[in-house]
């Protein structure tokens, strides 16, 4: 039983069971003993690996992505380029580095703003910036809120899925919240089940049948809101990459992963890593307002695809054909629909009126083929 599971317990039995959200965000999040607050979860050593871990491709098409948006923004300068939950700062460092090498005028306009609560990952992400960028000082905050007005460029790989989620129950009277409790005979943390509620305000609900679970992020569909706002006043746009499908359904997807493998949600709160998949269209009808285009979702694999993750591949096996059979399968492992390809999505915002950002279709096209055309 870890620090943070009795002190949660002592907070059921002083006032009752919490919210799966607030469960999450406990776990993850606690300043003295959240998983992401204390420990280095990412990478072979750790429990997790990411994209940007993968291949540093990944990072590089990502930042070609950041300097053709900024084009289409007009070259705004100087402009903040914020990554939301940078893990190890791989990314920002690879985008950065291609950024520099491809067209300096952007990297000359870019001051990189880090949204992170985990003191240790921010420590990472400052040595891995120092190895490659040379622009405006990086700032680091905690919350996207407190970005500063002006043009901005956006970016979050696997930061909604590890947002705290409230779970709902369709039981044969309505619908009943799921809660996190104790367990009389063992003390242990138990899944309970909360007083009648209203249906959860989801799509997905309507075809829940008895038993089943749905999931709403509220924490992801205010923060899409609040980015969609930025986007509506200052110029810019976001891009955001995950796991999840494009169209809501119903289903429990909170998981617990410890050491790559998948473990119990409850047990040791703190020390595992919690994520769900995204709900992309969600995400995408909460940033939905005028002034703000939305594009996507589109499966990984087309997103890298059009971005020219093969072109890209092919290059540097020209330069290292030792290392072909290493990068063919890291790029096969990132596109795959087997692999990362289709379950993860890539969906963007960008202020509207402007053109369509690279990977993406038209918006009119995204517009009439809806976003489960794709499934
Ligand atoms: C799953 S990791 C992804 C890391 C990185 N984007 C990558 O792709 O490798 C989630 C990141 O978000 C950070 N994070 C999680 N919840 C957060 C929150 N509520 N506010 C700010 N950062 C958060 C974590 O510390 C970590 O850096």
């Amino acid at each position: 039983v870890t620090k943070l599971a009795e002190r949660l317990k002592a907070r059921i039995e002083a006032s009752g069971p919490i919210g799966v959200d607030a469960f999450i965000a406990a776990a993850l999040t606690d300043a003295e003993c959240g998983y992401y607050a204390t420990g280095e979860p990412l990478g072979a050593a750790g429990d997790f690996i990411t994209a940007p871990e993968i291949s540093a491709i990944f990072g590089e098409l990502i930042g070609l992505w950041v300097a053709a948006v900024w084009r289409e923004l007009g070259e705004p300068s100087p402009f903040a380029l914020v990554e939301l939950g940078p893990g190890r700062g791989t990314l920002l460092t690879d985008a950065l580095r291609a950024v520099d090498r491809a067209v300096p005028a952007c990297a000359a306009a870019l001051r990189p703003v880090l949204i992170e609560v985990s003191r240790p990952l921010k420590a990472a992400q400052a040595q891995a910036l120092a190895t490659v960028w040379r622009g405006a000082a990086p700032v680091w905050l905690d919350d996207f809120a407190h970005v500063g007005a002006g043009p901005l460029i956006v970016l979050a790989n696997e930061f909604f899925d590890a947002l705290p989620i409230r779970q709902f129950v369709r039981v044969a009277e309505g619908w009943r919240e799921r809660l996190v409790g104790i367990e009389a005979a063992t003390g242990a943390l138990t899944f309970v089940l909360g007083p009648l509620a209203p249906p959860p305000p989801v799509e997905q609900a309507a075809e829940a049948a008895e038993g089943a679970i749905v999931e709403r992020c509220p924490a992801g569909e205010a923060l899409a809101a609040a980015i969609a706002a930025r986007l509506a006043v200052d110029a810019g746009a976001a891009l955001i990459i995950d796991y999840g499908p494009r169209r809501s359904r119903p289903g429990e997807t909170l998981q617990a992963v410890r050491r790559h493998r998948p473990t119990a949600v409850l047990d040791r709160p703190g020390e595992v890593d919690l994520s769900h998949h995204v709900d992309f269209a969600a995400l995408a009808k909460a940033a939905r307002r005028p002034g703000v285009a939305v594009f996507g979702p589109v499966p990984q694999g087309l997103f890298l695809g059009r971005l020219g993750i093969a072109e890209r591949a092919a290059q540097l096996i020209t330069h290292a054909p030792a290392r072909e059979a290493d990068i063919a399968g890291r790029v096969r492992r990132l596109v795959h629909p087997g692999r990362m390809g289709v379950l993860f999505n890539a969906l963007a915002l960008m202020t509207a009126g402007l053109g369509v950002p690279p990977g993406f279709a038209s918006a009119a096209e995204t517009a009439a083929a809806p976003s489960n055309a794709l499934q």
